[in-house]
Order: structure tokens, then sequence, then C-alpha cells
């Protein structure tokens, strides 16, 4: 097959972490006969410095106009309190508006490799497999009114019946092809926005009678994630909960350097690892391409339908994950030195020769370099 992604490297590790998961992408190609057109184009910081726009119009034009979309990070400071034009991570919140994604698919499931990485026990994160399907599009994120003046610093959690109901939907949906349980996270305990979200989950889980549903109050979730995370399927929550779990539960897994997201209900779909731009470590060559590679796992199947295809890139970072290489992030004390972003790249090409070589087509692959825009 034929399909087209625009690459949106962005700042600090992502132009790093997606050149890994570009090789990934051409290699794949060429082991199972796809041809995958790969079209670059800037965001965040970068795209300001260079276009004086987080998304530029161009970026803005192609991102409608290709098969899925592929990020990697932006943001290399926290807005500051006047608004000023430090605005990378606005550049993001507008593209998933733009291309409608308003659910936001985190799964967490920790490899056997690294059950022993992980800061709790063995015996609470072996097995755990959960899903965060997080709201995107509404909440805080984007309620209105929101700003700071006369000394006083306001932001508004808003959510409709239809925004509610939707995500809902979307995580009873995803359920029924899992273990069938979805819990979904509140503050009713206090937030009116709150009560109102576990109302209109409930009413939807009465569509599903075969899925277990129950609600959980986010400060009891995050307690609980760490103390008994394999109770978790599917975690249903608002934008900024589920921002919040997702990088806690990053955390069972040994890093948040390996979560992929997929961002979808739109005609085109935004993959992106859960991770950050990470200014500390950019540009060293130690960042984890694995949430970017896994993160081209999901559009593999979730935009091209290519299940198998995804299925032998995660059998080829299982497997070289579990001929013990880590990236600097992974490290166990003691352990072997670790290897460099680009090596981990090349391991899992390698690896993916093996695990691809069953079903080889043995065409030639994926279009050479990128397609390169400007602003
Ligand atoms: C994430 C990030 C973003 C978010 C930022 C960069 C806007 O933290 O995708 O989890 O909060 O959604
Ligand atoms: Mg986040």
């Amino acid at each position: 097959m034929e399909g087209s992604i625009l690459f949106l490297p962005g700042d600090g590790i992502g132009p790093e972490v997606l050149f890994e998961a570009r090789r990934v992408l051409e290699a794949l190609g060429g082991i199972f006969g796809h041809r995958f057109e790969v079209i670059e184009a800037p965001i965040g910081d970068g795209a300001i410095k260079s276009c004086g726009d987080s998304l530029p119009p161009e970026t803005r034009a192609l991102a409608v106009d290709v098969d899925a979309v592929l990020l990697g990070a932006v943001g290399l400071d926290v807005r500051s309190a006047d608004g000023g034009d430090v605005d990378a991570a606005g550049g993001l919140l507008d593209l998933r508006q733009l291309l409608g994604n308003h659910a936001n698919i985190r799964p967490v499931a920790v490899p056997e490799a690294l059950v022993a990485r992980s800061p709790l026990r063995p015996d609470r994160v072996r097995g755990v497999d959960l899903v965060v399907v997080r709201e995107l599009l509404g909440g805080i994120y984007f309620g209105q009114p929101r700003g700071i003046e006369d000394g006083v610093a306001f932001d508004t959690e808003i959510y409709t019946e239809e925004e509610i109901r939707r995500i809902s939907v979307s995580a009873f949906e995803l359920a029924r092809t899992r273990r069938r349980k979805v819990t979904s996270i509140d503050k009713a305990n206090v937030l009116e926005s709150s009560i109102f979200w576990r109302r209109i989950a409930e009413e939807v889980s009465r569509d599903y009678p075969d899925i277990a549903f129950s609600s959980m109050l986010v400060d009891n979730c995050a307690m609980q994630l760490i103390h008994n995370p394999r109770q978790f399927d599917v975690l249903l929550t608002s934008n900024m909960f589920g921002d919040i779990l997702s990088d806690e539960a990053a955390v069972l897994v040994g890093s948040l350097g390996m979560l992929p997201s997929a961002s979808v209900g739109g005609d085109i779909g935004l993959y992106e690892p859960v991770h950050g731009a990470a200014p500390d470590i950019a540009g060293r060559g130690i960042a984890n391409p694995i949430g970017a590679i896994l993160s081209v796992a999901m559009m593999l199947e979730l935009a091209f339908a290519l299940p198998e295809e995804a299925d032998a890139v995660r059998a080829a970072v299982n497997r070289v994950l579990g001929d013990g290489y880590r990236t600097a992030d992974l490290r166990d004390d003691g352990g072997r030195t670790p290897v460099s972003t680009a090596r981990m790249g090349e391991l899992i090409v390698a690896a993916l020769d093996k695990v691809g070589a069953s079903g080889w087509a043995g065409t030639a692959g994926a279009a050479g370099g990128p397609r390169r825009r400007a602003c």
C-alpha cells in the first residue's frame, strides 16, 4: 500500500526520536512492501523562531492533506505569565483542534523485560496492561474565560454532555476489544463539572452491560495506580486528569520515554510519544526513541489498518529490550552501558528484519529522505 505521513519533529528531543521512528518506518516499508511518503514541517518553538507561528499555515494545510501525522515533541519553555510569545504548546493544542481528535489513547503495558526496572516492586507491575482514554478537546485546556487580570488568575473547566458522551463511548468501545472494564475518573466530591461527568459516564455505561463500570475519584486513582495498577483496564478521563495520570502511569513502565499515544476521532489521526521536548537532554543523543517508535505502531494499526506490521514493530521493540539493551532513562543500577538514541533505533530496525522475515515481501520500501517544507 501507499501512504503519506506528515512528520512534525518539533523541539528538543522531538527531531531525534522522530529520526529513529522514520528509520523504523522505512525498514518496515521495505519488509512488507509498503511505500510511505514522509513530509516534514515545522511546529512549536522552532516554528515560532522560523515562521513566527507555532502552527504555521503551511503546516496546517499539510496536516489535513495526509493520511496520518506523527509528532515528536513541542515546547522548550513554559509560557510566561504575561502571555508572552512562548506558546509552543499552543501549536499542539491548535493542531489537535484542527484535526478534531477528541480521544487520546495512551496505552501503558509493562514489557516483561522492564518489570525489574520499575521503581515499584515486580509483583505490583508485572502484567500491567491499561489504557488511558483521555478527552482531548475540552475541559480546562480550552475553557473560557481564562486569563490573568488585576491580580487574579482564572481558568475554566467546562464540559458539555456531548463531549463527555463521545469520549465515554470511545472508552467503552475500546474496552470491548480488551478486558471489558472501564474506570471513569473524576473529582465528583468537589467539582460540578465532575458531578456531571460522572452522571453522563454512568448513563453511557448502561448501553454497555457487558462492560464492568465504576467511577473513581482522581486522588484515589493516583494512589491506586501505584498501589494496585493491575486492577485497571480502560481509564476514562478528562483532558487534565488524563494528562497527569498518564505521566504517573509511565512510572510503571520505568520511563516516560516508553509511552506512545494516538489522538483519534477526526478524519486524520495524530500520533505522538507521551513525553515532552526534554530540553535538558536534547542534542545529546541519549533520548529514548521507543515512545515514538511505538507511536508508529499505533499509526500503522489505526491509520493504515496494518495490524500485522504494527505487531512486528512491537515485537522488535520487545526483542531488543529482552536482549538487555537500554537507553539511559531505562538503565538498571549496575546494568550494562546504555545505548544511544541512534543505536536503539538501529537495534530495533535489525530486530524488525528478524521478526518480519516470515512475512518478507522483499520489495523496495519507503521513499528516501523526507520532503521538507518551511513556512
Ligand atoms: C501531553 C503534553 C501536552 C498536554 C502539552 C505539551 C500541551 O503534556 O501531550 O501530555 O498537556 O496535552
Ligand atoms: Mg502531558
